[in-house]
């Protein structure tokens, strides 16, 4: 009897997951893996991947889509062209922030944020939550509620006017994590120490885009990230410290780790890729392309952060994609004028060159395995926010969400992305790897030249987030 059981079958690929990389045909039904084997039946559609890596796709746990922001700036990326220059650059589930405004009940900024969502997805999303106003009917309903209809992670900021939380704030809600079994993900900077800086610098007439990290040194994010630790060790409840950025936070969560804490720690492209002298050696304010906080380092602190890549101290690899063009009244120049720079809207673009970047120099050039990098960007993210098996893996009953790599030279330029941001921070960087072919759930979302649209992204209810990923035992 013949009976074609499989829709897609993806023959030869040499697929790698957090564990293992042994070569196989994939063989995908309805949407997910359902056979890896050599010689797999036949079906309707076949993509040879030999002398390919095959990986899972890529989940961005930390992304800014169509965030609300104060007039007159806006994000240049919502649901659709975020997530097309995702789907193009390998990753197929994505984790934006439904941020609630200060006096905004919690609910209402999730439902607005599904709205801004609508059907324009063209990879899978999930939502973390920001916290910015833990008022007691936040705390006692609105957050429980929430987290048991799916949304189990949430951003706490110690920094920004506008959304951050004190110290007492903090520990209700890391409370609430505590009793719920949610994800707290702390932006760990000290805002009076900035505001202070800030003010002498403005005072003296240093207003430009290279005083953002002047204003941000390091013992700021190493003051604020002892005391998310100490605060998460009050509670008794995991963190996962977001953007880490170089040696002297490093070093607190290392030291946290040594007693036993559970410390969950995030670092991205731009700690490796960019430094403090990006924001401009002079007065030029064409370095308000790089003004994100925490702000990017030196060198040196590029290698500990390659380091915590390697050695395991790092849990996950996000992009932080915040985008903001550079020559837009709604960006960079707010009002269409060069503004001094704590008015310069924070954070880089960078959905689509997460996974490229770190294959190319980190696969490729030796410094971590290539089981090292789907753990950082894919398993690990979706073990620690509740999406862990149906994505972050290639096995059977998983999402059919794979990458293939195809490994030539590409110099990477604005006009090849996706996005609707004006620039890109790794414009002329020459990367060895680039996606040949991103599949979301068996569909061709892109085939190394073009996107194709599919089906559409579907939005994702997390679970309970499996608190301790692999890595974090080292
Ligand atoms: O500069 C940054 N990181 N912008 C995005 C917002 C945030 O704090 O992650
Ligand atoms: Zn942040
Ligand atoms: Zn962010």
């Amino acid at each position: 009897m013949s009976r074609t059981v499989l829709d897609l079958v993806v023959r030869n690929a040499l697929v790698s997951t957090a564990a293992d990389t042994f070569a196989c045909d994939i063989g995908i039904r309805g949407g997910v893996v359902t056979m890896l084997g050599r010689d797999l039946p036949g079906a309707a559609t076949e993509i040879d991947a030999r002398g390919r890596h095959v990986t899972p796709g890529g989940v961005d746990g930390h992304c800014h889509l169509d965030q609300p922001m104060p007039p007159p700036v806006r994000m240049a990326d919502g649901f659709d062209s975020g997530t097309r220059s995702a789907a193009c650059g390998g990753t197929t589930t994505v984790i934006p922030f439904a941020a609630q405004e200060k006096g905004q009940s919690l609910r209402a900024a999730v439902d607005d944020y599904h709205r801004r969502a609508g059907s324009k997805a063209h990879v899978d999303y999930a939502f973390h939550l920001i916290v910015t106003d833990p008022s007691p009917h936040v705390l006692r309903d609105e957050l429980p509620a929430l987290i048991a209809e799916g949304y189990t992670s949430f951003k706490i900021y110690m920094t920004y006017d506008d959304l951050k939380l004190d110290d007492r704030q903090i520990l209700d809600v890391l409370d609430v994590a505590r009793r719920y079994r949610a994800m707290p993900m702390i932006h760990a900077e000290n805002s009076e120490c900035i505001a202070w800086l800030a003010d002498r610098l403005i005072g003296a007439g240093n207003v430009a885009p290279r005083y953002h990290a002047v204003s941000r040194p390091m013992l700021v994010e190493r003051e604020a990230t002892h005391r998310a630790i100490t605060l998460s060790e009050l509670v008794d409840v995991p963190i996962l410290i977001v953007h880490v950025s170089g040696r002297e936070a490093v070093e607190q969560i290392r030291w946290a780790r040594s007693r036993g804490l559970r410390i969950l720690a995030e670092t991205c492209p731009q700690y490796l890729f960019l430094t403090s002298a990006d924001l401009g050696i002079d007065d030029d304010y064409r370095g308000a392309k790089c003004v994100c906080s925490p702000p990017p380092r030196d060198e040196a602190n590029q290698k500990i952060i390659w380091d915590g890549l390697s050695d395991g101290l790092f849990t996950v690899f996000s992009s932080d994609h915040a985008p903001f063009s550079f020559d837009d009244p709604a960006g960079k120049m707010p009002g269409g004028r060069e503004v001094a720079f704590p008015h310069i809207p924070n954070g880089i673009p960078g959905l689509e060159t997460r996974l490229p970047l770190l294959f190319s120099e980190g696969v490729l050039a030796g410094r971590i395995s290539i089981n090292r990098f789907v753990e950082l960007t894919s398993t690990a993210p979706a073990r620690t926010y509740g999406l862990h098996p149906r994505k972050g893996t290639i096995a059977i009953g998983s999402d059919a969400d794979l990458v293939v790599w195809d490994e030539r030279e590409v110099v990477v330029s604005n006009e090849l992305l996706h996005h609707a941001v004006d620039y890109t921070p790794y414009e002329g960087r020459r990367l060895r790897a680039w996606p040949a072919l991103t599949l979301l759930r068996g569909e061709v979302v892109w085939d190394g030249r073009q996107f194709s649209p599919g089906s559409g992204g579907r939005f994702l209810r997390c679970g309970t987030p499996s608190i301790l990923p692999a890595s974090e035992a080292r």
